[in-house]
């Protein structure tokens, strides 16, 4: 028998044993024209010259005043960069670029219907529309610097419009993903207790025409039982003039946009002078609690942040054409569609739908349209339109110089059909990994200057020094071939500020366990935990392996297991649920859940369905789990904890791993062999799965 914490150090320090895989270089061609490919820059970047380096990123900014101190500690670790600097974050990615760039295309937004015209938005137009948005949100809505607004929009040229608008007065935005539930919504607008909600009436999805509208209705209705009184709802229409959703308006309280806004047209609003740290945005995230974190950006260490990395690596020059398929409603949009690429005056693709309507080959036809000749997207894209349309990409006549890849780890597979047959060989690939807290990217390779390695993320980026910990706060060496815990040793311009409202639930998280010392204010005694669990070969680059805490990573969207678990404990015949991730070709990870009933009420598809409806109402259909599976009990410690591990290697057909210590062991045995046989009979048996996917469900929801 080992003691608890030896467990955990062996769980930690499982070798993870994977093919190293072949170096893949950039093409001439792109580090040709690159925007840096002088090997210089690593230097200009090291330790020593931390965190003055990061002049070199808000240099690249334009400041009303120029900052004192490049990073004050003194409140460690609530760090604030550029302190002293004012700035605008619309100014800068907006009114600076009109003397030399007026009528570029800042936005072009392709709508899904794919007859639709495709729609142009130069940077004079785009100055134009956030101006008198601005004014609307001012004097209609009497809305003023520091508040926060809740928007709640589909990928629409109107939703960017309305946050710069929001940032040209400091105000604060808190863009929730469209995709989400109003409930969702509901509870995000009571956390950051916006007053006005800014929503749309419908949005083109697969061919449909969804209504929207009805969300903002449910989500004021949940905000004011959290006790937070909407008082505003400006709704955008998809068709000027036309009303496309069921929901009645509610008077007094409802408007349409494009009504208010004839009061304003051409209407300038001069932007608000900021301090670098005063909030850019919240933007909410999942971790280990049923409440959603306000992971709160700044203005200026983020706008720098994103600024610099879009440049650097995403290679972005004004004369691209940029197309990040991305939601505006995840982090990746904010940072990578809208304030990157618009603060380098970057000509930016927006578009509305999914990535197969009609057909596997439409992202293609976009980009040859278009001459997109730089191309983001996440992994679980990447896997639908190679399972759907694998020969398509040589239809199709367009060609990238770089490619993106984020938000979960890329089997060295799928990154080689994205290589060669969607980059057709000509492109290079940057594999990104960051996280909602971090503002801008973390892991990469430079472009021009360090190879590919497909699987891998690669290096820390500049800047950034990562290092791989045990359990203990021991060094994990590169090249040890043993897992530990991605742990960033330093800060950095583009880190969140603090989680909205809860100060001490961010240091617990992220920096409460490798801390040196609570009173210090030295930055390092105070590494950054990021939650994930990861392996630096001897070359110092990084593979990520998974979340090591409760999340469930779904098509690059974080899942927290407790939001699902409460969402499940809605249905009344339910009296525990626990939520676990099954490995899924398409999506990377997909939710299972298990539920035991309370005394009284026997198992029925009945109640498996309203499970599931509960956590589609409550989350959003990217929540909906694979299955629910409806069980006697729960296995558990004999503290009465619920072993997720154990349920989790049920469901991926793994060892459910060492269950001597359950209270109850023999409910083990009569879970596995219901699960199986069903599974079976569906045709859903796992594929074997990787040393590192073995070790990721191994680990899932350590609570011994
Ligand atoms: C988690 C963060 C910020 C990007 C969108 C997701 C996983 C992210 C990678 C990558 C392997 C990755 C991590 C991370 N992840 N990028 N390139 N390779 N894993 O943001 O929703 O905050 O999720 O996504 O597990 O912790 P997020």
């Amino acid at each position: 028998m080992t003691t608890e914490s030896e467990a955990q150090v062996s769980e930690a320090q499982i070798a993870a044993h994977w093919r190293e895989e072949e170096y893949v270089y950039p093409p001439p061609k792109f580090i040709g024209q690159a925007n840096v490919s002088d090997p210089a820059i690593l230097d200009r970047f090291r330790e020593d010259r931390f965190p003055e380096c990061f002049k070199e990123y808000a240099d690249l900014l334009t400041w009303e005043k120029y900052w004192e101190t490049t990073l004050d500690t003194s409140n460690a670790p609530f760090w604030r960069w550029f302190v002293g600097g004012r700035l605008n974050a619309c100014f800068n990615c907006v009114d600076r670029h009109l003397p030399k760039y007026r009528n570029k295309a800042a936005f072009i937004w392709v709508p899904e219907p794919e007859d639709a015209e495709t729609q142009v938005i130069t940077y004079q137009e785009l100055y134009r529309r956030v101006n008198e948005v601005a004014a609307v949100l001012r004097e209609h809505c009497g809305l003023k610097t520091g508040d926060r607004v809740t928007i709640h929009m589909p990928m629409v040229p109107e939703l960017p419009v309305t946050m710069l608008a929001c940032a040209r007065l400091g105000i604060i935005h808190s863009v929730v993903f469209g995709g989400f539930s109003g409930a969702a919504c509901g509870d995000r607008i009571a956390d950051s207790e916006s007053r006005v909600l800014i929503s749309m009436d419908a949005y083109y999805r697969n061919g449909e025409l969804l209504d929207h509208k009805a969300k903002a209705d449910e989500a004021v209705e949940v905000a004011a039982r959290a006790g937070v009184q909407v008082e505003r709802v400006l709704v955008w229409r998809r068709f000027p003039g036309r009303y496309e959703s069921a929901t009645p308006m509610v008077a007094g309280r409802d408007e349409f946009m494009d009504e208010v806004l004839r009061t304003y047209r051409n209407r300038i609003v001069d932007p608000v002078s900021m301090p670098a740290e005063a909030p850019l945005f919240l933007m909410y995230t999942s971790g280990t609690t049923a409440r959603p974190k306000g992971c709160q950006h700044s203005t200026g260490g983020y706008l720098a942040y994103v600024a610099g990395t879009s440049k650097y690596y995403q290679d972005i020059h004004p004369e691209d054409t940029y197309w990040c398929f991305a939601d505006i409603g995840w982090i990746t949009g904010h940072s990578y569609i809208v304030y990157g690429p618009l603060a380098l005056a970057a000509t930016s693709v927006m578009y509305e739908g999914v990535p197969t309507y009609p057909d596997a080959g439409r992202p293609w036809r976009i980009a040859e349209r278009l001459g997109v000749n730089i191309f983001h997207t996440a992994p679980t894209t990447i896997r639908m339109l190679r399972k759907l349309g694998p020969d398509e990409p040589k239809k199709y006549d367009y060609h990238f110089k770089h490619m993106t890849t984020v938000g979960e780890p890329i089997e060295p597979e799928v990154w080689r059909w994205y290589h060669q047959v969607v980059g057709k060989g000509e492109a290079v690939i940057v594999d990104t990994w960051w996280q909602t807290e971090n503002g801008g990217f973390l892991g990469s390779t430079l472009p021009a200057l360090q190879p590919m390695k497909p699987g891998s993320c690669g290096p820390g980026v500049l800047g950034i020094f990562p290092v791989i910990l045990d359990e203990e706060g021991r060094e994990v060496p590169p090249g040890s071939g043993k897992a530990g815990n991605m742990v960033i040793r330093n800060p950095w311009p583009g880190i969140f500020q603090t989680i909205w409202g809860q100060p001490d639930r961010f240091i617990d998280i992220y920096y409460r366990k490798y801390n040196r010392n609570p009173n210090s204010k030295d930055w390092h005694d105070w590494p950054y935990f990021a939650g994930d669990g990861a392996l630096q070969a001897a070359d110092g680059y990084f593979r990520i392996l998974g979340r090591v805490d409760d999340v469930i990573n779904v098509a690059g969207h974080r899942l927290g297991t407790k939001e699902l678990e409460s969402a499940a404990l809605t249905v009344e015949e339910v009296a525990e649920a626990a939520a676990v991730p099954v490995i899924d070709e398409l999506r990377g990870r997909a939710v299972e859940i298990y539920a035991s009933l309370k005394p009284g009420f026997q198992p029925s598809k009945e109640i498996e369905d309203k499970i599931s409806a509960a956590i589609e109402r409550l989350i959003g259909p990217i929540a909906r789990p694979k299955s629910v599976w409806i069980v006697p009990d729960m296995p558990k410690t004999r503290s009465g904890k619920i072993m997720r591990r154990v349920i989790a290697g049920i469901s991926n057909f793994t060892s459910p791993g060492d269950i001597t210590t359950l209270a109850n062991p023999e409910v083990v045995d009569v879970i596995n062999r219901r699960v199986r046989s069903a599974k079976v009979e569906r045709g859903q048996v796992p594929r074997e799965l990787s040393e590192a996917e073995l070790e990721e469900i191994r680990a899932f929801g350590k609570v011994e």
